[in-house]
This record gives C-alpha cells, sequence and structure tokens, in this order.
C-alpha cells in the first residue's frame, strides 16, 4: 500500500507580499485577501503619497500587518530599481511577487500610437521583468517564494485592436515560464494566471466606447463586451483573482509552477 506524504505546512502569517498596482482593481481586492492571512504588504500604484500612506495605514489596523506603500512609475526603471530596495530593505524580504500593473489601449495596429505601445510594453511587461530581477536573490536565500503574474485570456489568445496589450501578455507568460524553470530547485514557484473579463476600472473605455457606438446603456454595453467573447456571462469581482492568487502560494500549490491559468469562463475552450 502506498503512503500519503503529509504536505509540508508553510504558514503564510508573516510572509511579505508585494502587489504592483494594488491601488485598484484586482491588485486591491488580492491586497485584501492576503492580508486576511496575516501576509504583510507592499502595496503600490498610481496614487499621491498622502493617500497611499492612508491606504497602508488602513491595511495595518485592520489586518494588524506590517505595510508599506511605494508609487514608483513603472515606466521608469531606475524608480522601479528604487522602489524594490526599499521594499526589500523596510520588510526584510520579498516572498510573494504579484506583478499585476497594467493598463489598456484599443485601436487598430495601422494607427496604434508609439508612446501607448511603448507605455504598454513597458508597465504591463518590462516592469515584472525587473521586480523579478529585484525579488529572486532573497527568495533563493530563503528557498522559498511565489511568483504570479497577472496575465490575461490575451496572452494566450488574440483579439482586434489589442496589438501592444496582447504582445506583453503573451510576452509575461514567456517570461513566467522561464522564471519557473530557473527557479524549479530553489523552492520558488513562477505562474500566470489568464483572466477573462473582470469587473474593474481597466475596463471601463471599452465599454464606453460600445455604449456610444450603439446609443445603448453601460450596462449592455458592458453585457455586450462579456458576451461577445466569454460564454460565462459574468464578470469575476475581482477578489475572485485574489483567492486564486492565496491558493498558488499555498503549499498544495508547490508543484504547480511556469503554468499559465485561464480564469476565463471558457472563453479560451473554444
Ligand atoms: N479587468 C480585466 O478584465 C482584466 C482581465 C485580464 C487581465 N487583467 C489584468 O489585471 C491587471 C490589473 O488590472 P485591473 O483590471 O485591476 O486594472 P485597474 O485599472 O483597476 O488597476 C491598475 C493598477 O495599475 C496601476 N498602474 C497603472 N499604470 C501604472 C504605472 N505607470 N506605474 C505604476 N502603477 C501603475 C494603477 O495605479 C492601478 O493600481 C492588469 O495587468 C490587467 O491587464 C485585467
Amino acid at each position: 500500500m502506498l503512503e500519503s506524504t503529509p504536505l509540508q505546512s508553510t504558514t503564510l502569517k508573516g510572509k511579505t507580499a508585494l502587489i504592483t498596482g494594488s491601488t485598484s482593481g484586482i491588485g486591491l481586492a488580492s491586497a485584501h485577501v492576503l492580508a486576511e492571512q496575516g501576509i504583510n504588504l507592499v502595496l503600490h500604484g498610481l496614487m499621491s503619497d498622502d493617500e497611499g500612506a492612508n491606504l497602508a495605514q488602513e491595511f495595518s489596523e485592520k489586518y494588524q500587518i506590517k505595510t508599506l506603500f511605494d508609487n514608483a512609475n513603472l515606466m521608469d526603471t531606475s524608480a522601479i530599481s528604487v522602489f524594490m530596495d526599499k521594499a526589500t530593505k523596510t520588510m526584510g524580504s520579498i516572498d510573494i511577487l504579484i506583478n499585476n500593473a497594467g493598463i489598456q489601449h484599443t485601436e487598430a495596429v495601422d494607427t496604434f500610437p508609439e508612446s501607448k505601445w511603448n507605455a504598454i510594453i513597458a508597465i504591463n511587461l518590462t516592469a515584472a521583468f525587473h521586480t523579478t530581477q529585484h525579488a529572486l536573490s532573497g527568495m533563493k536565500a530563503n528557498s522559498w517564494g511565489r511568483i504570479v503574474n497577472i496575465a490575461s485570456v490575451h496572452g494566450l489568445v488574440a483579439s482586434k485592436n489589442k496589438v501592444a496589450y496582447c504582445a506583453a501578455k503573451h510576452g509575461i507568460v514567456g517570461l513566467t515560464k522561464v522564471v519557473a524553470l530557473e527557479c524549479a530547485e530553489h523552492g520558488i514557484t513562477a505562474n500566470a494566471i489568464c483572466p477573462g473579463w473582470v469587473d474593474t476600472p481597466l475596463i471601463n473605455d471599452q465599454i464606453t466606447e460600445i455604449a456610444n457606438k450603439e446609443s445603448t446603456s453601460f450596462e449592455q454595453a458592458k453585457y455586450q463586451l462579456i458576451t461577445a467573447k466569454q460564454p460565462v456571462p459574468d464578470m469575476m469581482a475581482p477578489r475572485q483573482i485574489g483567492e486564486f492568487i492565496l491558493f498558488l502560494c499555498s503549499d498544495s500549490a508547490r508543484s504547480i509552477t511556469g503554468s499559465s491559468l485561464p480564469m476565463d469562463g471558457a472563453w479560451t475552450a473554444q
């Protein structure tokens, strides 16, 4: 008879997670999910110092955890470096890295502005390369780490008018695989979550564009946007992504690495 080996029980309480783009949407909801487990947080996003300090204080008080806020612009690689050094020195180590910050611009490739291309590649892809580079030495020293990159279904399939977004998201899927291979013997996993539609401010411009074009309400335009590609006719709540991240941080998920995991209401099943 085969004996089952009990799973190690790594406690997540007291570990530190850094979540880029955690002032809004998926990042903010995920911050709450991790904080509920007693995980210390580096919060980050485009918010003033004062607003960020308030946000960090709210988290500290509500969850009794250590927090830090930074508003480094991810288009600036030297600002990323300063941010990561500060986060590591203040928190001790970055055990969990969530590369989540992202922007969108939709337009046909013929007229797609170079400035939007550069911004999307910088924020949605290159920033994750830099944060990962900075976080790895601490994770390797501790022989434990979790890297979760928030990609998209657009890391797996394409849609019209999303040339930079699809390029960046396919890129982050590739980055994730290489990091997983290089870290496989260090107790570090790297995975990409590939969501379909999630109810956040990121997609409001796309909904408004449909509403204006079709002279319809925001809610009707939203439904139209969802069902054009996604068989499940609901948007996900941002918190659902946070709960998936939490699972990927657990011991149960220690063999899941290098994976690009759709969470997409059967979008990519077609
Ligand atoms: N909402 C969706 O339907 C959906 C679907 C699939 C994937 N995603 C991905 O999820 C991630 C989070 O998106 P969201 O929907 O929560 O968006 P959001 O607009 O609610 O939040 C984006 C976050 O990124 C930060 N950010 C943007 N530009 C930045 C910059 N230059 N420097 C630093 N921070 C910056 C913002 O401050 C904010 O905190 C993105 O990578 C996005 O591509 C979203």
